[in-house]
């Protein structure tokens, strides 16, 4: 089995996607070891909770207060995912820059999603910012990707799924938005799906 880290800020909505991939048959051989969230009200806590999925808050403040760095954060976030021997790291709306103290603990098992095209309005509010440079006739579309996360770079290192999103004239900010959370519910199963079963049938030849 491969197992999932899948690691959240917020909503989690991309989450459910996954959760329900997997109880859909769709991801075979894959299930989600453990979610973790940054924040203690993400509601992507409460949504593994209710599939029977351990759920973990771990959050960085209790670090900053005792003068301990983001490097400490990192390296116990490893050891919780290791602690549930989650063997892939899955990204789906987490809002923290990871280092290398967790990275090279997960080095080349790290999957990001990112509301747009490669080298396109990386960082937070990018499905705003790419609204608003279409409102200045500046693009006239945008997009959703799965990458890996090679190191610290935010939104960017080798693509595993793309797809263009359409922005239209009229459309207001929610239904752009809509549109690119459609889209990113497939491509992160999709995603998964073509990085796992890569890595079980490379795991099947050894
Ligand atoms: C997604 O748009 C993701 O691309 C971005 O944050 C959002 C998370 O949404 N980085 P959710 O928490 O999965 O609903």
């Amino acid at each position: 089995m491969v197992r999932l880290a899948v690691l959240i800020s917020g909503h989690g909505s991309n989450l459910q996607a996954l959760i329900d991939a997997c109880e859909r048959g769709e991801l075979p051989g894959v299930e989600i070891a453990v979610v973790v969230s940054n924040r203690r009200d993400a509601y992507g806590l409460e949504r593994a909770r209710r599939h029977g999925l351990p759920a973990v808050y771990h959050p960085l403040g209790p670090y900053r207060e005792r003068g301990l760095s983001r490097t400490d954060y990192d390296a116990d976030l490893a050891l919780i995912l290791e602690q549930h021997r989650a063997d892939w790291v899955v990204l789906a709306g987490w809002m923290h820059v990871l280092s290398d103290a967790f990275l090279g603990r997960f080095r080349g098992r790290v999957l990001n999603l990112h509301p747009a095209l490669p080298g396109q309005f990386p960082g937070t509010g990018a499905i705003a910012r790419a609204y608003e440079a279409a409102r200045r006739g500046e693009v006239d579309h945008t997009g959703v990707m799965v990458h890996f996360v090679p190191d610290e770079q935010v939104d960017a290192g080798p693509v595993i799924v793309q797809e263009a999103v359409p922005i239209y004239p009229g459309d207001s900010l929610e239904e752009l938005e809509a549109r690119i959370h459609a889209v990113e519910h497939r491509l992160i199963v999709e995603a998964v799906r073509r990085v796992t079963s890569a890595a079980q049938s490379e795991a099947h030849t050894q």
